[in-house]
């Protein structure tokens, strides 16, 4: 136990995180900024290691500083790099990346793809919580031989943040843009009635409908939605 406490945001990505790992070997947190997410991790939710990354020296001064702090040292590392870029991905690995942008996101992805061994591949789950550019993410991640495995929309403080969680399986698929731009599993828990889907919807409803002013595909894509 430690005194840190997450946001509900956060909180949740871990959550998910934690419930797509049966061994909870490793935790890695790319963009960990102040560290909290890997130092509950590591302390509440039963994870064995914690890698945590980050592009700039700052905060990873802080990560490093508060696992030493926590006697989490010996459990963690701490680098400073671009995403996971000398960092070598391992079995059953959970890769959580929160606050970044999806296009980011997609960047480091894709360069960890071109490293690491297919196997590997095949049992690291990736935990998503883009602050931008979701739709961009979905697609890349289909189109890359990844499956999203479930979505869920978490709210806090009236704005909603959509987290994906995803796995690569090698097989190729493609979205509709219906699902490209509101998520496959978002809009299968909407049927369901899932009711935080719902308000997420309405949401959304009015930004696309704002945005296809000047913007064709989300316009041809609001042609597509039938509810
Ligand atoms: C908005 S903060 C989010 C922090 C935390 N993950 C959260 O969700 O509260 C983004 C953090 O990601 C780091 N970051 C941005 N791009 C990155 C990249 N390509 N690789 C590693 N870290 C990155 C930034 O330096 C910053 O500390």
């Amino acid at each position: 136990m430690n005194d840190i406490k997450l946001s509900a945001r956060l909180q949740k990505v871990l959550d998910i995180a934690s419930g797509f790992s049966s061994e909870k070997k490793r935790i890695i947190d790319v963009g960990s900024d102040h560290g909290h997410l890997a130092a509950v991790a590591l302390t509440d939710q039963g994870f064995g290691r914690a890698l945590l990354t980050d592009i700039h020296e700052d905060p990873a001064r802080k990560s490093r500083d508060l696992m030493k702090g926590l006697s989490l040292d010996s459990r963690s590392q701490v680098i400073c790099t671009d995403g996971l870029d000398g960092a070598d991905l391992e079995d059953g690995d959970v890769v959580v990346m929160a606050g970044l942008g999806g296009n980011n996101m997609v960047d480091i992805i894709g360069r960890a793809v071109n490293v690491t061994e297919d196997s590997i591949l095949r049992s690291v789950t990736w935990v998503l919580q883009p602050q931008k550019s979701i739709e961009i993410l979905r697609s890349f991640l289909c189109e890359a031989g990844f499956t999203i495995k479930d979505e869920t929309v978490i709210a806090e403080r009236g704005i909603y943040y959509p987290i994906v969680a995803a796995s690569y399986t090698g097989t190729i698929s493609s979205l509709s843009l219906y699902e490209k731009y509101y998520g496959p599993v978002l809009i299968r828990k909407h049927e369901e009635g899932d009711v935080t889907s719902k308000e997420y919807f309405i949401r959304l409803d009015n930004s696309y409908k704002l945005r296809a002013r000047g913007d064709k595909e989300v316009e041809m894509m609001l042609k597509e939605v039938v509810r």
